[in-house]
Order: C-alpha cells, then structure tokens, then sequence
C-alpha cells in the first residue's frame, strides 16, 4: 500500500527520495509525489501514475531542498487523481499519511464552521488543513502537530514538514508502520526498512501511538502517553540491491525461480536432516497440552492456512479452525481454553490479520505468527514467531512467501504430531526426508516447464478458467485461481472437485478451460472422474498430475515429478503460479504491480 520516505539531510533531497520511491513501488500505488524546503518554502510536485511521471515532472520543472517528504498512494478515500495525491499542503505545511483518518468527514464539519474549506476528497487533505489551523492559531510546531494527533481517530504513518523549520521533521504512528533510519548528520523516516534501504542501516521501529520529533542531530520519540521514551535501534541487512530483477523479465518471475533456495534455507532454519527431527523456536506453552489450533490469514497466506488444516488434523490429530482475518474478529469466535492461534503473513502488517492477532491475544489464546518481515507489528507482538527466510517479496503477487509458509506449516505440523506422540521417530524421519525433497523438485520443474508456457498462451484468450483439486489440492486450486485472476484479470475461481456437481457444472462449455490438480494416488481417482465429467461436457480439461498414463486422457497436460505425499501441496504450488505468470505475460498485463492491488493492505 501507500509508502513514506521522508530526508532531513546534507543535499538536496529529491534524488534520494525518487530513489527511495521507486523501491517503494512493490507495494502498489496510483500517484506519488514529492514536498521539499526550498529556502523554508515548501514546494511540491505530484503526478498520477507510474513514479516515472513524477520524475519527468521534477525533470522538467525541478525542486531541491535539503529536505523533503514524498509518497506513493494507495487510493483509499478519493479517486487516484492529482488533487487527492499526496504529500498535501498549506503554505505552513507539507503532510504525507499512509493508513485511514475514519473521523475526518467530523473534522471536515468542523473546519467548514471556521471558514477552512477542503478541495478534495481525501481524509489526509483535513488532517493537513487542521494542523495548519493550529498553527496559524499561534501553536509552535510540536504542539500543533501533538493537538492535531490528538484529535484524530484511525490509522496513521506520518511525516510532516513545516516552512521555515529547516532542521525538524515530524512523525507519527498508529496502526500502519512507520520506521525512523539515523544517519550521519541526517534523519529519515520510511514507512519500511526497504524505503531506507541504500540511507541508512540503522533504523528505529517505532511503535504503537509513538510521535517523533526529529532533527539533523537526534531523534526524540514519545510514546503514547506523551513520555519520552528511548527505543531500540535496529540493524538492517537489507539493501536496495535485493530488488534488483537480475536477469528475470519480472521480479514475479525471479520470486519463483528463488524458491528451490529459500524453500531449503527456510526448512534449514527448523530441520535437522541428521536426527530426522524438527526444532520451533522455544514457546511458553507446551504443543502436547493444545486442544484447538485455529490458523487466520488474508488471500494466499489465507490458502496456506487452508493447505495446514488437512495437515495438522491429518498428521498431528489436532482439530484447526481456519479463519479469514478480515471475518474474524467480527464473528465473535469461540476460542478453545489454553488455544493456540497462528497468524500467517508475508508482510507482517496486515491491518486485518494484525487486529485479528490482537484479538486472539486479548482473550488469552496462545498467539503464533508465521510471518516473512522480520521486524514485522507481527513478529513483534506474537510470543511464538516462526519466521519464513523468503527474502523480501517485491512482486505483488506472493509466490516464494506462500511456498516458505508452506515449508514452515509442514515442520510445524511434523513437530505438533511428534510432542503429541502420535506421529513416531521412524515416521518423523521419513515426512523430514520428504521436506528436503521438495527444493530438488521445484527445481525440476522450473528447469522442465515448457508445456505450461504453450498452454497459458491459449489460457490468455479464456474468459473464465476454473482450477479443481481434491482434499489438499483443493487450497492449491483456490490459490491458482487467485493468482490467475490477480494477474491476467481472467475470472477464475477454484473449487473443491467434488462440488462441481453441486452447481458450478453448468458453467461448463468448450469455452472454459478447467485446470485439474491430481497427483497420483487415492483420492485422485475420484478428481479423474470429476475431470471425465467435465470433458463429456465439452469442458477443455488440463491436468496437473504426476501420473503420466494420463497424459493424453484429456485435452493438455502438465507431467509433474513424482513428490511423496505430505508435500505434494507445496510442490504443486509451483505449476499454478507458472501458468498465472505465463499466462499474463501472454495477456501483456502489469505482471508485478497488477491493477488496483497492494502489497501490504495495511486498512482494514
Ligand atoms: C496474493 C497475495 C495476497 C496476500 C494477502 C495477505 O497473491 O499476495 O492475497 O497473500 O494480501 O498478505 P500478507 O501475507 O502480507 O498478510
């Protein structure tokens, strides 16, 4: 979603903050812009679009200033257009916000009885607006900016700049993130470490309800109860070269050729391959003693949830609740006495997921997270925190996040089923075998998969596609279907084989092709036969199977390497996201930014 970069520095600040917006850009946009101090001026450029329209405009009409706010928006409230772009401004002002100001239309009112009128339509405009009526109403800076905090209700990440204070730079979160980096001389704030990437390793996260108050020399923070607070500084591994594209046409199409390495480097962090076993982080609570799991996400990281439920009741014998986290806490839950509650996220900064968690936490539930930002609000706030090694996720669509989450559920459930005493050594040795298996075989098929490439070159002229699977295929159906839909805006949606007869048959005509996900074994035999009746409908099958008699029972076929059994799903994983990837790249569709999505949905 939206992204922040804010400079107090040396030089100009312009390049530094293009620099820093571009590699914003994974988290999906629909304007940017940029404000500086130009002789205690505030002077703004904004433009709708790709960042590269901001950069012509700053080319052709140049600002500079040592510093500067900038942002990329996220439409919320209001149209993407230029008025609604932020940073907004006044003549004493220049505010960037990522998150939603849900009293604003109150605000508004009120500014309206004064005589103060708002143009657009934008939450952050009011916000602007209301701090420079504090100023103008004789407050110093830090007042204004306290009163003007004070009075609204929502979520914020904010960097403020006011004219002619050349050496201050304000800030503020509630519920979207925001990080300060402490340089040489210099101050910044980013709304992610990625934002500060190449400025600075040395980063504060702030928390909760914190202000800052930042000057060329120091940073202050207060907390919410307006106390001067110290927090931790962190260092950041992370550079500006790891979203780099390589030799890769998109960062989707690198992100899935990584997986074969952080599939292994997540499994090393948990497997041992020389005693068979798993090792979690240490837990204050004891994994024999769980009566209840129940497992909440958002879209992909959702299906890897769905994917863990047939594990864990299958393996480990415990019952799971999945739950979509934007439902959650709305529906009242019945949480099990000593329960444990697993949050799985990429970001880690999930609006929904993340109240969900607190929620959880709040009723006394045991909280996990499964999560790949490391110094994510999760990872923060859970007690268990089993991280994904993915590295940072650039394309908007997850694909090696959702595969190292996989990686993660499957040595969890191995380590639930062995404490619980029902899945023995000999067994445990053999299902952590299976895990190390999996990198050699995601390497196979993306080394042997021109089929699919044919394939999504007739894929991309459907209208509608469906993807089918069986018992645990059926998550990697549902999340084909996402990824399909997300990227090429083909409508598709997956479906438990079984219930094909329930209803969705009559959509069935030589018109949509229908994706079969069967590998070889038990219960395939019964998705062959949803398949068959598919095919007698004139349907277009195409199926995904390790069972090469098959190969030429229906109209194409993808012939997969032969996986045992326990990581079939995250195997089959790879052959959905190929056919989503090729298939857009046939459409010509904007593969790693597609429209109208985020990366990080940080509003609820
Ligand atoms: C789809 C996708 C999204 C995310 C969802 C949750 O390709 O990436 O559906 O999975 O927005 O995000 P996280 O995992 O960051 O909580």
């Amino acid at each position: 979603m939206c992204g922040i970069i804010g400079i107090l520095g040396k030089t100009d600040t312009v390049p530094a903050m293009l620099g820093a917006l571009k590699r914003l850009e994974y988290r999906g946009y629909d304007s940017a812009g940029v404000a500086v101090l130009d002789d205690g001026q505030i002077k703004r450029r904004r433009e709708i679009g790709k960042l590269q329209a901001l950069m012509n405009s700053v080319g052709d009409d140049p600002i500079a200033g040592t510093s500067g706010i900038g942002h990329t928006r996220w439409a919320t409230h209001g149209e993407p257009t230029t008025k609604n772009a932020h940073p907004h401004i006044t003549s004493r002002v220049a505010v960037v916000h990522n998150g939603i100001i849900e009293n604003f239309r109150d605000l508004r009112d009120e500014l309206k009885n004064l005589g103060i009128i708002c143009e657009g339509e934008s939450d952050t405009e009011v916000i602007t607006k209301l701090l420079d009526h504090y100023l103008q109403d004789g407050m110093d800076p830090v007042t204004a900016f306290k009163a003007m905090i004070s009075r609204v209700t929502g979520a914020y990440a904010l960097a403020v700049l006011m004219s002619g204070e050349k050496d201050l730079m304000l800030g503020a979160r509630r519920g979207s993130p925001l990080v300060i980096g402490l340089g040489d001389g210099e101050m910044f704030f980013g709304s992610d470490a990625l934002a500060l990437a190449d400025l600075t390793n040395r980063l504060i996260y702030m928390e909760e309800g914190d202000l800052a108050v930042l000057s060329h020399s120091k940073a202050e923070i207060y907390d919410k109860n307006d106390t001067l607070v110290q927090r931790k500084i962190s260092f950041s591994h992370i550079s500006g070269a790891l979203i780099d594209r390589g030799n890769h046409r998109h960062f989707m199409q690198k992100e899935i050729y990584e997986q074969p390495t952080v599939v292994a480097q997540t499994l090393g962090r948990y497997l041992n391959p020389n005693t068979g076993t798993i090792a979690l982080p240490a837990m204050d609570f004891s994994l024999a003693n769980i009566s209840k799991i129940t497992l909440v996400a958002c879209g992909t990281s959702y299906y890897a949830a769905l994917v863990a439920k047939y594990w864990i009741e299958q393996y480990a014998h415990v019952s799971v609740d999945v739950d979509i986290a934007s439902e959650f806490r709305y529906r009242n839950p019945v949480y099990a006495q000593g329960g444990l509650c697993l949050f799985i996220s990429q970001s880690g900064e999930t609006a929904d997921t993340l109240a969900a968690l607190r929620h959880a936490k709040d009723a006394g539930q045991h909280v996990g997270v499964i999560v790949n930002a490391a110094e994510s609000s999760m990872a923060r706030e859970a007690a268990l925190v089993m991280h994904t090694h993915a590295g940072p996720e650039i394309g908007v669509a997850s694909t090696k996040a959702f595969t190292c989450q996989l990686a993660v559920l499957a040595a969890f459930t191995v380590a639930l089923g062995v404490e619980r005493s029902v899945i023995e050594t000999s067994r445990s040795r053999a299902l952590v075998a299976e895990l190390e298996s999996a990198p050699t075989l995601i390497s196979k098929i993306l080394s042997d998969h021109d089929p699919i490439i044919s394939m999504a070159d007739k894929l991309a002229s459907a209208r509608d596609i469906l993807f089918v699977g069986r018992g645990i295929q059926y998550p990697i159906a549902l999340e084909g279907a996402l990824k399909l839909k997300e990227l090429s805006y083909i409508h598709a949606e997956g479906y438990a084989a079984g219930e094909l007869k329930h209803g969705p048959i009559a959509l069935i005509d030589e018109h949509v092709p229908v994706i079969g996900i069967a590998p070889k074994g038990e219960i395939s035999k019964k998705t062959i036969s949803n398949l068959q009746e598919i095919a007698a409908r004139k349907g277009n099958v195409i199926l995904v199977s390790d069972d090469i008699s098959l190969s030429t029972e229906f109209k194409g076929a993808f012939i997969m390497p032969t996986a045992g059994q326990f990581i079939e799903p995250l195997v089959y994983a790879i052959p959905v996201q190929l056919i989503a990837y090729y298939t857009a790249v046939a459409k010509g569709t904007d593969v790693d930014q597609p429209r109208n999505l985020a990366k990080a949905v940080t509003v609820e």
